[in-house]
């Protein structure tokens, strides 16, 4: 029996559900394609921060304001990120670059949380030829004056403000931090979403107790972290009208599967890639491919959504009587 690996995701058809998401992978053409070698159906490029477009506008208006004499001091402003990603030029060079070498879908992501200069960069995105645009909107609001409203108005503004620009297919990568991630998703998707990708994975910062400083260090995930995308997709397949993307926690053939079972139309990879190289796209279709076969599906779209909130057979696992269960079953077997 043949079966069809095949999804649709911000309808780009696609081969398989494995997407390569934005990591240092996806950020040279060389690793780009050993990623399609490896049967990636689609790549994210690493993000281009906002940062990185301010620092370019605040280098152009230093040159304006005091004349072409001065030194734009501002020039390794940001240097850790610059060793990244180079900067919004070569960003641009490197969508062109991957689109010319790559036959599958190419998704350019852009960083930030203020209007600031992403609706000129998302159009110099579409203008590259990018297949599509990921808003990875990471905003951490540590000012007790600004209300969740507020938050929540920021990204859906964000949102809005792209959309206008650009006729590309949008996607948005969300925190999973809001009062009502299903309400959230549907205001965003209004906004112009035509996607979602959960969840933002959040760097929390820790202190070294030698120098006592503040450090930020990330680590590569761990495979529980996928069932925060698990429960949320569930949620929402079929009760919204867009895509579904899952990232954060996607290791082995089962993460994958439980994925596509509660409802996404992809997974996106990361940490697993880095650890174990390219080679490991091909590990998880294999994986996928015997699985489906195991069970006789014929497709990944027959298997996709069958474990979402509304099709599963006890769908009371989603919510506050899993809670309790789990805290009593824990309980009763360590009693
Ligand atoms: C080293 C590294 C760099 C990353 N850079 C980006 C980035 O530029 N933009 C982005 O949206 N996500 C970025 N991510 C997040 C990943 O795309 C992914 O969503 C996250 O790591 C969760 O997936 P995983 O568990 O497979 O790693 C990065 C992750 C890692 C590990």
């Amino acid at each position: 029996m043949s079966i069809s690996l095949k999804t649709e995701y911000l309808g780009l058809n696609l081969n398989n559900p494995i997407v390569a998401s934005a990591s240092p992978l996806t950020g040279n053409v060389e690793s780009l394609v050993q990623l399609e070698k490896a049967g990636a159906a689609a790549v994210v490029l690493p993000s281009l921060f906002e940062e990185q477009i301010e620092h370019e506008a605040q280098e152009v208006h230093h040159l304006l304001a005091f004349g072409a004499e001065s030194t734009p001091e501002a020039i390794n402003y940001f240097p850790e990120l610059a060793s990244y990603n180079t900067g919004p030029d070569t960003y641009i060079q490197l969508i062109k670059d991957a689109k010319q070498v790559l036959g599958i879908p190419v998704i350019a992501s852009l960083n930030g949380i203020s209007r600031g200069g992403w609706v000129r960069y998302a159009k110099l995105i579409q203008s590259a030829g990018a297949d599509a645009l990921e808003l990875n909107i990471y905003f951490v609001p540590t000012d007790a004056n600004v209300s969740g409203d507020e938050v929540e108005q920021r990204y859906i503004d964000l949102v809005r403000d792209v959309r206008e620009v650009v006729s590309l297919p949008l996607s948005v990568k969300i925190s999973p931090y809001f009062s009502s991630p299903a309400n959230m998703a549907n205001k965003l998707i209004k906004a112009g979403a035509n996607g979602l990708v959960l969840f933002n994975r959040f760097v929390q910062p820790d202190i070294d107790l030698e120098t006592m400083q503040m450090v930020s260090q990330l680590e590569l995930s761990q495979s529980s972290e996928a069932r925060q995308a698990l429960q949320w997709i569930g949620v929402l397949h079929n009760r919204i009208n867009a895509s579904l993307a899952a990232t954060g926690g996607i290791h082995a053939r089962e993460d994958l599967i439980k994925l596509l079972l509660v409802g996404a139309d992809v997974v996106m990879i990361a940490s697993s890639l880095i650890k174990k190289g390219p080679s490991h796209v091909s590990k998880l279709i294999e994986g996928l491919y015997d699985w489906l076969g195991g069970y006789e599906y014929a497709s990944v779209g027959q298997m996709k959504g069958s474990m979402c909130y509304d099709h599963c057979p006890n769908p009371k696992g989603y919510d506050r009587s899993n809670y309790m269960k789990a805290l009593v079953n824990y309980t009763s077997k360590s009693a």
